[in-house]
């Protein structure tokens, strides 16, 4: 298959794309869109054969369900069960941070209901994850299907998170019949994942909406299981560079083989054969952190170490990224 890539960055540009892209998945295909956070990998939510084939095409496992993306606060009613004060915290958080980059974990509609989301995006599983993304494209591809959209990131099982229209072709190129090129994500990292409970919430994944941000909100812990079933994205080996990484200590000296190795660090490093410098603010270093990781593992170094951020604000995702991706 020929993987044809359109951009989209001028209004007429997006709106072009959003029709080529909502036509191809009303035909139960696939495209690769940008979000704000990531590009995923888009098909229509309703139709679990077009799912399937998001499954097949990331070579992703049937347990770890897809996340759905919708227009906005009235899908919560629609696609899920939620009531009384959980349906009443999920609404009040859509408020504060929909359209944007957080990602709600709700019980799921019952199948028989009017519009339900299909056991098979779901993995089976008695919840579903909503998400109303800020991205023009991914607004408009889901005004024109006229429902929800299922997008997984847009890169093969296990592998970094694309971050640019380049990055879902090293992935996925050949695979997929389109990828609209809607420029650099701008958060850079997946959104937040929290499990909306009644009066707390769950974080499963940190990402751009902070946990002190959902804090004023409702008190929030953080999910420590390793249980796939809880949140398979919580799989320690995750957003996994090929090439080896690890994390040094605050105040680890230089590692004997660092003039064969590659270093990410935040603020600046040296004494590397390969250094990634990303800024010391969090805030800024995020949209450059997965391209960074992407680079250092293309070059030819045995090894990459990481120099630690500290975990308040958006330090604590980068710090969670950074130890999926550490493995031997
Ligand atoms: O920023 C993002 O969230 C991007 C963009 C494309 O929207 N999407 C993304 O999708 O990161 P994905 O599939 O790579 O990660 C979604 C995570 C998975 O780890 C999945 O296990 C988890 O969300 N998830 C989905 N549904 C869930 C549910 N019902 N309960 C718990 N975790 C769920
Ligand atoms: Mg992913």
């Amino acid at each position: 298959m020929t993987t044809r890539v359109i951009p989209a960055q001028s209004a007429t540009e997006v709106a072009a794309a959003a029709r080529e892209a909502a036509d191809l998945l009303r035909q139960g295909q696939c495209a690769a869109l940008p979000t704000e956070t990531v590009y995923g990998l888009a098909c229509d939510a309703l139709n679990a054969r077009a799912a399937t084939g998001v499954f097949a095409v990331k070579e992703r496992p049937a347990f770890d369900p897809l996340i759905v993306h919708v227009a906005g606060t009235p899908w919560i009613e629609r696609l899920t069960a939620a009531q009384g004060t959980v349906l009443a915290l999920a609404q009040r958080l859509a408020e504060e941070f929909w359209p944007g980059p957080l990602t709600m974990v709700l019980p799921a509609a019952e199948e028989g209901d009017e519009v339900a989301v299909p056991d098979l995006v779901r993995s089976g599983l008695p919840t579903v994850a909503l998400r109303s993304s800020a991205h023009p494209v991914m607004r408009a591809v889901i005004e024109s299907l006229g429902g929800p959209v299922a997008a997984p990131s847009a890169n093969r099982f296990g592998r970094i998170s694309p971050v640019a229209a380049q990055h879902v072709l090293e992935e996925l190129d050949g695979r997929i019949p389109l990828v609209v090129d809607g420029g650099p994500c701008r958060h850079g990292l997946e959104s937040t994942i929290v499990q909306v409970e009644d009066g707390r919430l769950v974080l499963l994944r940190p990402g751009p909406v902070t946990r002190e941000d959902l804090e004023r909100f409702a008190p929030v812990e953080r999910a420590t299981g390793k249980t796939p079933v809880a949140a398979p994205g919580m799989l320690e080996s995750h957003y996994a560079p090929r090439t080896p990484l690890k994390i040094l200590g605050e105040q680890e000296g230089l590692p004997a083989d660092a003039g064969e190795s590659g270093l990410l660090a935040f603020g600046s490093g040296g004494g590397f054969a390969v250094v990634e410098e990303l800024p010391s603010d969090p805030v800024a270093a995020a949209p450059l952190f997965f391209s960074a990781l992407r680079r250092l593992d293309a070059s030819d170094v045995r090894r990459i170490y990481a120099r630690p951020i500290p975990e308040s604000g958006l330090g604590m995702a980068l710090m969670d990224r950074l130890r999926r991706a550490a493995h031997d």
